[in-house]
């Protein structure tokens, strides 16, 4: 099986490709994508453990903004990275990479450039992604968009946060999309719950370990027919 995960540097990516590797996942390669490769030390750490199973290849989806130069690029760049000399394959994207810029914000503090820049990463990051590599799915491969609860209309009963929020239901309604064109791959969006990571804080409930752990159980249980819907970290399904 081959995999790739976004924004592995730290947090949630970071801890699936620790289980990754560690589980009897049938792994023969993990792409790992971080913004900067020099910096991902404790990836590095993992890399070199993992008996050349896991490629660390450089992703800024803030500067990688033109969809076609991306594609092209994204895919030299795993080349390069020593994963396949002929065609590409993967059998999973774990399109986790995201940004929280405007906790608590309200109208009155409502800036645009957020908004911008939240939709350009959480929305259109996870979809530059999936549109470079979309040629390269095999049949039957699996993906896990991770949004957040926040990004569920029906469950908004505290406002706020309108940048986050929107990409993440903009990124919900994508998903739907492409499962809809997609039919021979299962795409779901799922929320990981509130986890202890730079993004989630320390007070949040779940430890990304045990948050990842569920999420991987998921997604090894994906069938087709849960294309296009979303699900709580538990595999519970959530309201859009
Ligand atoms: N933690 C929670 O409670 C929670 C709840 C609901 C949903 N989520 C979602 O879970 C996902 C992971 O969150 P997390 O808690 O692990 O957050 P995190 O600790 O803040 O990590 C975010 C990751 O995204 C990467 N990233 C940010 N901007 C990027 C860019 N321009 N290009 C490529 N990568 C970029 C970061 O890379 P660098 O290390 O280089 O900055 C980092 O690896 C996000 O999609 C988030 O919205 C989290």
């Amino acid at each position: 099986m081959k995999i790739l995960v976004t924004g592995a540097n730290r947090g949630i990516g970071l801890e699936f490709c620790r289980q990754l590797l560690a589980q009897e996942f049938g792994l023969q390669s993990l792409v790992a994508t971080v913004r900067d490769p020099s910096k991902a030390t404790e990836l590095q750490t993992l890399a070199s453990s993992s008996q050349n199973r896991l490629h660390i290849v450089a992703l800024d989806l803030a500067t990688d903004d033109n969809a076609r130069t991306n594609a092209a690029g994204l895919i030299d760049r795993i080349k390069a990275s020593g994963l396949s000399a002929g065609p590409l394959s993967f059998d999973g994207i774990i399109n986790n990479a995201g940004i929280y810029l405007d906790e608590g914000d309200s109208i009155s503090s409502f800036d645009f450039d957020v908004f911008r820049k939240s939709f350009e990463i959480n929305t259109l990051g996870a979809f530059k992604v999936l549109k470079a590599l979309d040629s390269t799915l095999a049949r039957g491969a699996r993906i896990l968009q991770i949004t957040s609860l926040m990004g569920s209309l029906s469950d908004n009963r505290s406002g706020g946060s309108y940048a986050y929020r929107s990409s993440k239901a903009a990124l919900n309604m994508m998903n739907l999309c492409y499962a809809q064109e997609r039919k021979d791959v299962t795409s779901v969006v799922i929320h990981p719950g509130w986890v202890q990571t730079d993004m989630g804080g320390r007070n949040a409930q779940l430890a990304p370990e045990e948050s990842v752990a569920q999420m991987l159980r998921v997604f090894r249980n994906l069938k087709p027919s849960h294309s296009g819907r979303f699900f709580n970290y538990d595999g519970s399904e959530l309201p859009w």
